[in-house]
């Protein structure tokens, strides 16, 4: 964790932080003045870093389905609107399910971005969850997502078994049924940010999961407008964006510094030319003998193969 996050995390009230039971960190940047949704938002650890980081004109959104979540998160408000400075709250949480959340409130193109942190795993249909998301996201927008995958297609023993349910397990989407539904759904090809192995050590559960292999990746997906421009294009980071002055880091792959131009294919142009990215690059045409990586379906487990894990 960069130092910036450690000094906001501090600030957050114990209780959150105890509750916390994700699995990844969805904090990406460009965060000023942002609206926010987190999608089982839990006791609300995530929602409060990034209640900071968007500022006092941001605005964060939590939607989970569980009282007892929700009651631990909403004692907190006023005790982080003071150790964050700000006048008035810019944070609320509501209660809902994140596969239907017209009922919870949220208006169609109507957030800047969406993060989730070990929720998709517990939620049947994942589809919904998906579609729901595109919904509520602006054009450009951005759905930063940490969850568990399988390295197969989840037996029905395995899926409908509910102790390994309850820990995330079953519900794991392979890889790959994450890629094709977010294509289905609209999105870009999701862009990978960090994995991790995932053990399973507990022998009970191993005995009841076999041979399947499981990773916890933080999956961006962006929404563009249909017809935005493909090209690819040089780009330069103008060092702009708070707390990422030197750099910034768009996935594993991929990290921008600030004053060196690069030439990007042109999936990656478009999400910066139409997302929050935009007023922070210059762009130019791209030279004709540039060389670039073309964006493809990554297997989170053929990356830790190759190089461990990145965190
Ligand atoms: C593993 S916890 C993670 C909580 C939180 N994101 C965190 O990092 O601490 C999963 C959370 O998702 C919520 N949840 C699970 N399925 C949901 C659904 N379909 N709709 C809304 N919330 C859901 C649960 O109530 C729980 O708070």
């Amino acid at each position: 964790m960069p130092k910036y996050l450690r000094d906001v995390m501090a600030l957050i009230h114990d209780e959150v932080v105890e509750k916390y039971f994700g699995c990844g960190l969805v904090v990406p940047g460009c965060l000023e003045d942002m609206k926010i949704l987190d999608l089982g938002s839990g006791s609300g650890r995530d929602c409060y870093a990034l209640s900071k980081l968007v500022g006092k004109d941001g605005f964060v959104t939590g939607v989970d389905m569980t009282d007892e979540q929700l009651d631990i998160a909403n004692r907190h408000v006023d005790f982080h609107m003071k150790a964050f400075g700000f006048d008035k709250p810019n944070i609320k949480f509501v209660k809902g399910y994140v596969e239907n959340l017209k009922d919870a409130g949220i208006a169609d193109n109507s957030v800047d971005i969406i993060v989730s942190n070990c929720v998709m795993n517990l939620c049947k249909d994942k589809r919904e969850v998906l579609s729901e998301a595109y919904r509520v996201l602006k054009e450009g927008g951005e759905l930063h997502f940490s969850d568990m995958y399988a390295d197969r297609v989840l037996s029905d023993e395995i899926r409908s078994n509910k102790i390994l349910w309850g820990e995330g397990l079953s519900g794991a989407l392979h890889w790959k049924q994450l890629f094709d539904l977010a294509k289905d759904v609209g999105f870009e090809t999701p862009r990978t940010v960090t994995y991790s192995d995932l053990q399973v050590t507990k022998p009970e559960l191993k005995k009841l999961v076999g041979d399947a292999k499981y990773a916890a990746v933080v999956y961006r997906l962006f929404k563009l407008p249909k017809g935005a421009d493909r090209n690819a294009s040089q780009v330069t980071y103008k060092g702009t964006i708070i707390n990422n002055e030197d750099e910034i880091n768009f996935d594993h792959n991929l990290t921008f510094k600030n004053g060196a131009s690069m030439t990007v294919d042109g999936d990656t142009a478009a999400i910066l030319k139409q997302s929050r990215f935009k007023e922070n690059f210059m762009f130019q045409e791209a030279p004709s003998c540039a060389k670039y990586s073309e964006v493809k379906e990554e297997n989170p487990f053929n990356l830790l193969k190759s190089g461990g894990a990145i965190n």
